[in-house]
Order: structure tokens, then C-alpha cells, then sequence
């Protein structure tokens, strides 16, 4: 203990004689800044003046209101070595590319509204306008997938956002951190995956400043205090040396909206009353922002006949952010980077001493995750899900020497939608200001469609080869609307999974929880006893269809419908959440017993799986 306190007093000292910083904060951005080039004066006090004027449009628009604008709740120290001296860079070495990828489910994707009006667009088209004069090009990139969980998705950064990504932003509202993750504890849990998912990030070469984005319209949740506690706790390191920081977009900056609110309100329907801290369920008053009845835009022109069922006065829909909502949400980030701007070019020119962000730490929640055993990668990641900026796809780890009969389309939903949106609509041609149209306009908008490799026990083998330096594969279906079609092959019995030609002897079907996608974990080590032949191994899948419901039955000893908690029967075990009908089927040993309803038989032919993502460690 003695000898670890001395140590520690002398690193210190050594510290603080090699860091004498006028400001911890201005200094790193100078010298960052300094590092690429000389700014000169005029070119700061101009970039400067053009910060200050974008900030100050946003603010006119909100009547000055600060607080409503000022989401952003917590950001650690190394904000202003990475995304203030960024800015700052852009801004006074005339220009170049700022790149923000937002992540996140159905209530970025912009689901029922339209993608076009979603925060991310938001943000695009007003730090776009700020930043011009800049020299500054602004690409936002919608990421968002809805009903995605955060996990495998929060292992592809890189591909999902592009590895020229400046700034994440990550919204998972109805998420926990580590949801989509097999056996959370193994990984740390929440906090390890809070973990992954910023290793994952500052990996990539531009080391992106990540911000949390969450809506929290009761005031601050869980949410935001469980990042605030790992970043001023556990894995304050991370915080020291990369960018990390919390938008909470209707907690905080609505408090003063809440305080000033009559108690009684109008519920957001109109049709009763409310009352609490609920801004979403319960506006503010006629003006939802506090400030405006309607968004710059609705999503549909000013001309269209569908804009009297834009909706425009809604802060929330069902569950999604409205329109105005969005605009607020996506203004509110416009306003952070602005502001981060503004303190990377105030903070020029207050001393020189060198950075040091940007190393990355050694794993401390999720030490004993397979995800954080590299310093050069989390995990390889392979998508088939779009929106996504780069491959690879999973189509890019197949071994195609023996032609596969599998393709990479469209899931069964995204299919419907793929085929409702290539054709005009018709209702929108007999009716076109009717609610059918409506529909046509905003679900053609999104950017989101799930797609996987799909084949049936026709299409023969789907065959994987490794990434360079990985033993383990692991690949996982599509989610489903709600529950699963009866035709969508069940892993747990209907695939066969074979290494090098041999019947795999280290595979496990993955299925956690009260999770419905089903997942294969390929251990290679495993299955060969070593880790020398990873590379090589080609890793097959097969459809082999059960031959009906009552077969598999019959061979497994298992029944697809049991009794559930709630008493009634449901397709359980194996068959969790397909859509299959169970009904009672009188009393066994005593206890009530199920079956399934013999309705059409399943047609085994026709039976498909979906591979929609790889991982490999
Ligand atoms: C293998 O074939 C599939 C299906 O035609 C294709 O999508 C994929 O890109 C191919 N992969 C490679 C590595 O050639």
C-alpha cells in the first residue's frame, strides 16, 4: 500500500510538472489545433463570428429561451481535445467534412412521422446552414433501425456509421444498454456495455465524440444517471481521454416549461384533462416547445392535401417523438455541436501543451468480454440491414466456391414495405388527402429496411469463411413485427450447422431470455480443440425442416404449446413467440394440458432462414 501511494505522489508530480495548464481545457484544443496548422487571426475571428451567428438564429427561433436548447446535461473533459478542437479545426482551416451518425430504433428512424423529418434531419439541414459560411460540409447519417435492439448493432460502429464518423449519436430509448447481448453479466453488464459500445467507437480512426441521446419526458430518468454514474465513476478514464456526453431532450431542458405549466393541462388528445411531469402525454400548453404550434416543416408541403393530418402541435406520438418533437430534439443537438464549436475556437491560443487523448484504456467493466480482449477491435461485424454506410455485408464472408443458392433481400415485413413503396400509390391516386395515403407517404419515407440472407432447404448450404484472427462466429436472425411466422425456420431445429463438412461439435442455438431471435454461437477452439485451423475453417448452414409440428413432437419429446405464467397455452420452449395457435387439450398428470391447433400444415419446402448479422471474435 506504501509503496503504491509513493508511486502514485511521484506520478503526480511528474504530471503536474509536465502539464502546467493555464486551462486543462483551452489547452488541449490549442494544442490540437496548433498540431495541424497555424489558425491565423482573421480566419478565427470570422469562424468565430459565423459560430456566434448560428447559435444565435437558433436561440431567435426559441425566443431566446437558453434552457430549452441546452440538452446537453453531462459531458466529460475530454470533449474539448476531441470534438471542440475538431470543430475548431474545421472552422479556421477553411473547411472540409464533419461527419454525425445517428444510432438507435424506430423513434430515430422517425416512425410515425416521416424519416425526412426525423432529428437527424433536422440536425443536418440546420448545422448545414450554420456551418456553410464555415466551409464546413455537414453530413448526418440516419442509422437508426426500428426495432433493433442496441446489441449486435452497437459492436458495428465502424460499418454501420462509416469509418469517417466524427461525432455518434446514440438514442435506444425503450432499451437497456446492454439489451441483444447473450448473458449481459459476461460482458459486465450495463456498464460493460456502455463499455463496448465506446471502445467499438473510439476505435475508429477519427475517434468520434459519442453522445447519449435520450427523451426522458418525465424529467431526467434512468437513463442519463446510469451514464452520468459510469463516466464520473468506473469508467471515468474513458471520459479523461475521448468525448462523451448526455442530450436529455425533454428532461432538464423542459424544467422551467413543467415549473410554469398550469397544473391542470389538456391532455395531448384533447379530449380530457392532465396533469404531472409528463410533457409528452401531457403538453406544456398550446405550444408543446414552449415556443411554437407547428415545426418549420410538416414533412409534407404547405400545399399538399395531406397536411391537415400532419398533426403539427404534437411533441409525442403514440410512443415517437412528433414532428415538433423531432425538430426540438434535432436542434437541440444542432445547439451542442455549435456550442462545442464556440468553445474549441474560444479556447485557441491559451497555451501549447500536448494532448494526450485518444489512447485507449484497458477494458475495466467489461474485462472479461470476449468484445474488449483487443485493443485493435471489439468484435468484426458484418450487416445486411440497411441503413449501413460500408461492407462489409454478410455476403462478404461467404465462401461462394460452391454456388450458393442463398440471397441477400429483404426480410418478410421489409418486403411488404419494399413492395408497397415501389408502386405509385393507388390510394393516394383515388384518395388524396385520405388516411391511406397518409400512410403510404410516411411509411415510404424511412430509410430503415431489415434484410438478411435468406434460404430454404432447397438452396442448399450457406457457407461462412472466418475473419483473419477469430475462433468464433456468431450469427443471428431479423427481429419480427411481433411474432414470428410460421414459415421462418426455428434454429433450435431446423438448421444444420456443419465445420469443414463435419456435423459441428462446439455450436449452441442462442435464444436468451425473453428474447425471440435466435442466434448460433460457432466455437471453433472449441469444436477443433485448438485454435490453429480458425482460419481456414468453413463454417455451413443448412434449412432442414422438421417434417411437420406433431413429428418433432414425437422425436424431441417436447411439446411446442405449454402452459404459460398468465394460465393460458402458448407456443413455448423451442417454439417461443412463433404464431402458432395452442389451445387446451384436457388435464395430464393432473395439470392442465396443451396442444397445438391442427390448422394448415406447414410446408416444409418452404420453410426459410434469415442470416441478418455476423460477428466474429
Ligand atoms: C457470394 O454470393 C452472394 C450471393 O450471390 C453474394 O451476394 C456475395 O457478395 C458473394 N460473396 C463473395 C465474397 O463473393
Amino acid at each position: 500500500m506504501r509503496a503504491l501511494l509513493a508511486i502514485s505522489a511521484l506520478a503526480l508530480a511528474a504530471a503536474s510538472k509536465k502539464e502546467k495548464k493555464p486551462s486543462g481545457h483551452g489547452a488541449d484544443v490549442a494544442a490540437f489545433v496548433r498540431g495541424a496548422h497555424k489558425a491565423d487571426d482573421a480566419n478565427v475571428a470570422k469562424a468565430k463570428r459565423a459560430v456566434h451567428d448560428g447559435l444565435a438564429e437558433l436561440l431567435a427561433y426559441y425566443n431566446g429561451d437558453e434552457q430549452v436548447l441546452d440538452a446537453l446535461v453531462f459531458a466529460t473533459s475530454g470533449l474539448a481535445p476531441t470534438l471542440e478542437a475538431k470543430l475548431a479545426r474545421l472552422a479556421t482551416s477553411g473547411g472540409g467534412k464533419f461527419v454525425v451518425a445517428a444510432f438507435g430504433s424506430s423513434v430515430t428512424a422517425g416512425h410515425d412521422g416521416f424519416g425526412h423529418t426525423a432529428w437527424p434531419a433536422v440536425l443536418g439541414r440546420r448545422l448545414a446552414k450554420e456551418l456553410a459560411p464555415l466551409g464546413i460540409e455537414v453530413e448526418v447519417r440516419n442509422q437508426a433501425v426500428g426495432g433493433a435492439e442496441p446489441f449486435p448493432r452497437s459492436l458495428c460502429v465502424g460499418p454501420i456509421a462509416g469509418s469517417d464518423v466524427d461525432l455518434v449519436i446514440r438514442e435506444w430509448e425503450y432499451w437497456g444498454f446492454s439489451d441483444g447481448l447473450e448473458a449481459p453479466g459476461a460482458h459486465g453488464g450495463e456498464d460493460g456495455a456502455i463499455e463496448i459500445f465506446l471502445r467499438t467507437a473510439f476505435l475508429l480512426p477519427n475517434k468520434p465524440a459519442v453522445l447519449f441521446l435520450n427523451m426522458e419526458p418525465n424529467g431526467e430518468g434512468r437513463k442519463t444517471q446510469q451514464v452520468r454514474a459510469a463516466m464520473k465513476g468506473k469508467l471515468k478514464i474513458y471520459g479523461e481521454r475521448f468525448g462523451v456526453g448526455v442530450l436529455s431532450a425533454f428532461g432538464k431542458p423542459f424544467d422551467h416549461l413543467r415549473a410554469a405549466a398550469p397544473k391542470s393541462r389538456r391532455h395531448r388528445s384533447g379530449s380530457k384533462s392532465c396533469h404531472g411531469n409528463g410533457v409528452g402525454d401531457c403538453p406544456v400548453g398550446e405550444k408543446p416547445d414552449g415556443h411554437h404550434t407547428r415545426p418549420l416543416e410538416l414533412g409534407v408541403p404547405e400545399d399538399s392535401p395531406l397536411k391537415p393530418l400532419a398533426d403539427p402541435a404534437k411533441l409525442f406520438i403514440n410512443w415517437h417523438p412528433g414532428t415538433l418533437g423531432h425538430e426540438m430534439m434535432g436542434h437541440q443537438a444542432a445547439f451542442a455541436v455549435l456550442r462545442a464549436a464556440q468553445s474549441g475556437l474560444a479556447a485557441l491560443g491559451l497555451g501549447s501543451v500536448p494532448s494526450s487523448a485518444g489512447s485507449l484504456p484497458e477494458p475495466i467493466a467489461c474485462d472479461k468480454s470476449p468484445f474488449c480482449k483487443s485493443s485493435q477491435r471489439t468484435a468484426f461485424c458484418a450487416q445486411s440491414t440497411l441503413p449501413k454506410h460500408e461492407s462489409p455485408d454478410i455476403g462478404d464472408w461467404l465462401d461462394n466456391s460452391t454456388q450458393t443458392q442463398w440471397r441477400n433481400s429483404a426480410t418478410e415485413s421489409g418486403k411488404n414495405r419494399e413492395r408497397f413503396c415501389a408502386a405509385p400509390s393507388k390510394e393516394c391516386a383515388k384518395h388524396p388527402a385520405g388516411q391511406g395515403c397518409w400512410h403510404y407517404t410516411r411509411s415510404c419515407s424511412y430509410y430503415d429496411q431489415k434484410r438478411a440472407f435468406t434460404g430454404t432447404s432447397g438452396d442448399g448450404p450457406l457457407s461462412f469463411k472466418m475473419p483473419r484472427g477469430a475462433c468464433n462466429l456468431f450469427l443471428s436472425e431479423p427481429g419480427y413485427e411481433w411474432s414470428k411466422p410460421i414459415g421462418v425456420a426455428n434454429w433450435h431445429a431446423e438448421l444444420s450447422i456443419k465445420i469443414d463438412g463435419e456435423q459441428c461439435r462446439a455450436c449452441s442455438i442462442v435464444q436468451g431470455g425473453g428474447a425471440y431471435i435466435q442466434s448460433v454461437h460457432v466455437d471453433l477452439a472449441r469444436h477443433y480443440g485448438s485454435t490453429e485451423r480458425c482460419a481456414s475453417a468453413r463454417v455451413s448452414l443448412s434449412v432442414q425442416p422438421v417434417e411437420s409440428l406433431a413429428a418433432w413432437e414425437a422425436s424431441s419429446g417436447k411439446k411446442v404449446c405449454q402452459v404459460a405464467r398468465n394460465g393460458k397455452c402458448e407456443p413455448k420452449g423451442d417454439w417461443r413467440r412463433y404464431a402458432i395457435g395452442c389451445a387446451e387439450d384436457g388435464m395430464a398428470d393432473g395439470k392442465k394440458a396443451c396442444k397445438f391447433k391442427a390448422g394448415k400444415p406447414r410446408d416444409a419446402s418452404s420453410v426459410r432462414a434469415y442470416v441478418t448479422s455476423a460477428l466474429a471474435w
